[in-house]
């Protein structure tokens, strides 16, 4: 993708610099309450990494920011309209916000990677050859050209991660939520996809991304939220991944990188930055 390309709708953010925004949320599956009163906003360019023990509501949250989900009570906004949740407002919400789930077998159904990826632009109405543009720019950062003609179900795992990756980020989105996307990536793939959203941080998308991978979560946010008992506490990466409470009640440990350099008595560099 371009370096330095704006996302198209990116003009028509709101002044205080929120695109998305989630006001005292709630929501409960019947009987069990997930999230009981949460608040989130999310800015353009801004990196959040959402932590929580399994079970904790990380990918009810994502859905929820994504329009899949309608809250209970409170609500979400997109540059300060509340979402609306018929087939057009939620179209309009996909155009701004895009989710990619933990398993990329939900999201992917076409017979070829380039017609997969090509899904969403069409969907969206874009002339042919816009939608050949994108097509060819997403696959290029997900680092799958060479996967184009391939029927997605004969790629392993990982590729077809990136294969639904893709799909989102040849829709443009301003806002990209990833719910645990390397998890089940070997240590070099999960590397490229730190290197992938790097790549968006110069189109200003802001990236949410849930996971269990500490470290991946300290390399790649500058904000952190942990979801516990239905709440979720924001704040700078330090603040929150270098909190042992707050990480343990995530059921993680430390990421290594505050720890080492604790020890060692200065920073400590990733393998990839040496
Ligand atoms: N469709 C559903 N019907 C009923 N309960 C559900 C449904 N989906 C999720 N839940 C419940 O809601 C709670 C939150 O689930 P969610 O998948 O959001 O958690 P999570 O933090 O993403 O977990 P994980 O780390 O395992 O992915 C869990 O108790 C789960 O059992
Ligand atoms: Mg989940």
């Amino acid at each position: 993708m371009p370096i330095g390309r704006k996302n198209s709708a990116g003009s028509a953010q709101s002044t205080s610099g929120a695109i998305v925004e989630a006001t005292a949320v709630t929501y409960a599956y019947d009987e069990t309450h997930v999230l009981k009163g949460v608040d989130l906003t999310i800015s353009a360019g801004e990196r959040l990494a959402l932590l929580g023990a399994n079970g904790s509501g990380k990918s009810t949250l994502l859905r929820m920011l994504a329009g899949a989900f309608k809250p209970d009570t409170g609500e979400v906004r997109l540059d300060g309209a509340a979402y609306e949740y018929s087939r057009r407002g939620r179209n309009t919400v996909r155009r701004s916000v895009q989710m990619v789930t933990q398993d990329p077998d939900e999201q992917i159904f076409a017979a070829s990677v380039f017609a997969d990826v090509s899904f969403g632009p069409v969907n969206m109405g874009l002339e042919n050859e816009e939608v050949e543009r994108r097509v060819r720019e997403a696959l290029v950062t997900a680092e799958i050209a060479d996967l184009a003609e391939r029927v997605p179900h004969q790629l392993s795992y990982g590729q077809r991660k990136r294969v639904a990756l893709a799909g989102a980020l040849a829709m443009h989105p301003r806002v990209l939520l990833l719910d645990e996307p390397s998890a089940g990536l070997d240590p070099q793939a999960t590397r490229k996809l730190a290197h992938t959203l790097d790549q968006l941080r110069n189109q200003d998308t802001a990236v949410v991304v849930a996971t269990h991978d500490i470290d991946f979560a300290w390399n790649f946010a500058d904000r952190a939220a942990v979801l516990a008992d239905g709440k979720l506490r924001v704040g700078s990466k330090e603040e929150i991944l270098a909190n042992q409470s707050l990480v343990e009640e995530a059921r993680l440990t430390l990421p290594w990188a505050p720890v080492v350099s604790k020890t060692i008595g200065r920073d400590v560099l990733y393998p990839e930055d040496v």
